[in-house]
């Protein structure tokens, strides 16, 4: 088994005292700091089939003192699905450090701070405290050398 690619994960930047639902982003490039299209987020071949991985994109070199941005990547045989790692209900990272990060492989994933528990498939809260919202899921495709990279288009998570 594979070394998955993991970075140093601490608390997330958006995190705000107060939630607010108009203020929610719809997109993971709405968020501060969202990398560009074209970045890579990981390799696939790093990833073990069925395996929930945290990742870290750091901060470009126009903005050195940016917080990494925190990616989930859930690899089911040769694909790949990508979610911000924030929580819907409070905006939190669902796991700061790999060995935290709960998930039922190819099925679900579970935020360790209340135990939402979001879909495999398609990021959306089946079980928890935030039923029917979703990750914000991040478009990828995996290129011919297995780089996990940021592909246009704005995916809704929401949709079944
Ligand atoms: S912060 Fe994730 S379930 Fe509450």
């Amino acid at each position: 088994m594979g070394s998955p690619t993991v970075g140093t994960i601490g608390l997330c930047p958006e995190r705000t005292a107060t939630v607010s639902t108009a203020s929610e982003p719809r997109f993971w490039h709405e968020l501060p700091h969202a990398p560009t299209v074209g970045t890579v987020l990981g390799h696939r071949d790093a990833l073990p089939d069925g395996q929930a991985t945290l990742s870290t994109v750091e901060p470009a070199p126009s903005t050195p003192t940016a917080p990494p941005f925190r990616v989930l990547l859930l690899r089911s045989g040769p694909e790949v699905k990508a979610y911000v790692n924030r929580c819907a209900h409070f905006g939190v990272p669902l796991a700061a450090k790999q060995e935290q990060l709960i998930f039922q492989p190819h099925v679900s994933i579970t935020c360790n701070v209340h135990y939402a528990r979001y879909r495999w498939r398609d990021g959306v809260c089946d079980y928890g405290e935030c039923v029917g919202e979703a990750l914000l899921a991040i478009p990828v495709v995996v290129d011919a050398q297995g780089r996990i990279c940021i592909a246009p288009g704005n995916p809704d998570a929401s949709a079944p």
